[in-house]
């Protein structure tokens, strides 16, 4: 077919969406759930792995049976200077980060606002939302052109559920939080995108998953019916994490079964 004006250019060859192999990718809340998940995920797909979360021993056990490469930075997403020192450890091993997953986090459930202690409510405040902040500020100090921060937010930050008001309020920030730094990274060239996932099998989730009641509310809630399985996540991550992606930037990605339609 002969050219037509404004025509876009096709190139030679198109980006894999789901395309990491070799990528630098740190994940925070690697030992367990769903940051376990994605280094078994990211790790499958050819990417090199900085594993972090406070548990050494847990994040070693992940490390010896993942297929590919991986480092082990144990220590605290609140604290400032570990942040800093997983950017350091990363650039020293490969020489840079391509993808930052901030992904650890907690969610005490508890009765209401008169139960919600002040503590509790800033600690989830402080590993949810200001533990993401931090990563992102020491991502964004090593990072190229190219780099991809994601946070792990939850449809909870959209649609919450009763007892879990610093939770909501710590995921709901995050989409906040992502949409600014998108802002002041696009010149960058740096993408910053929110995962927001209905429920999976995880520690955190495991209450959940066996008090009769919030079971079938989730159930009730979600539009499949049924909770989301190994295949049903990184998917979405290694998407927001390709060179297919480059152009999507301050977006939440949701993947709940249709949690928030129904
Ligand atoms: N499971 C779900 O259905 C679901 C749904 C929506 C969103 N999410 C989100 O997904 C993320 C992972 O949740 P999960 O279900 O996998 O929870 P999980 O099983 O409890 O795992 C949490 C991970 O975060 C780490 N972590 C917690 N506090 C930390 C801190 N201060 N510094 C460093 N690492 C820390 C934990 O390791 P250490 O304790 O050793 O530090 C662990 O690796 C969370 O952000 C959660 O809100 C989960």
């Amino acid at each position: 077919m002969p050219d037509q004006p404004g025509q876009i250019d096709i190139p030679e060859s198109f980006a894999r969406p789901s395309e990491v192999a070799g990528k630098r990718v740190v994940i925070t809340g690697a030992s367990r759930g769903l940051g376990r998940l994605l280094a078994y995920a990211f790790s499958s797909a050819g990417a090199r792995l900085a594993l972090v979360a406070r548990t050494e021993k847990d994040l070693k056990a992940v490390a010896e049976d993942l297929p590919g490469p991986s480092v082990v930075l144990s220590g605290d997403v609140t604290d400032e200077d570990f942040n800093e020192a997983v950017a350091d450890a990363a650039v020293a091993e490969w020489g840079g980060v391509d993808v930052w997953i901030c992904n650890a986090g907690i969610s005490p459930v508890v009765a209401g606002p008169r139960k919600t202690d002040p503590s509790v409510w800033r600690s989830v405040i402080e590993v949810n939302l200001t533990g993401a902040f931090l990563g992102a500020r020491a991502a964004a100090r090593v990072m190229q052109e190219g780099g991809r921060l994601i946070f792990t937010g939850s449809v909870l930050g959209e649609r919450p559920r009763a007892g879990l008001s610093a939770y909501s309020a710590s995921k709901a920030g995050l989409v906040g939080l992502a949409k600014a730094l998108a802002l002041d990274l696009a010149a960058s060239g740096i993408t910053v995108n929110v995962v927001a996932p209905g429920w999976f099998d995880s520690p955190m989730a495991e209450a959940w998953k066996t008090n009769a009641k919030l079971a079938a509310g989730v159930l009730e809630h979600t539009a499949q019916r049924r909770w989301g399985a190994a295949n049903d996540l990184a998917g979405a991550y290694q998407f927001l994490a390709s060179d297919a992606s480059a152009f999507i930037t301050g977006t939440v990605l949701n993947v709940d079964g249709g949690y928030l339609l129904v």
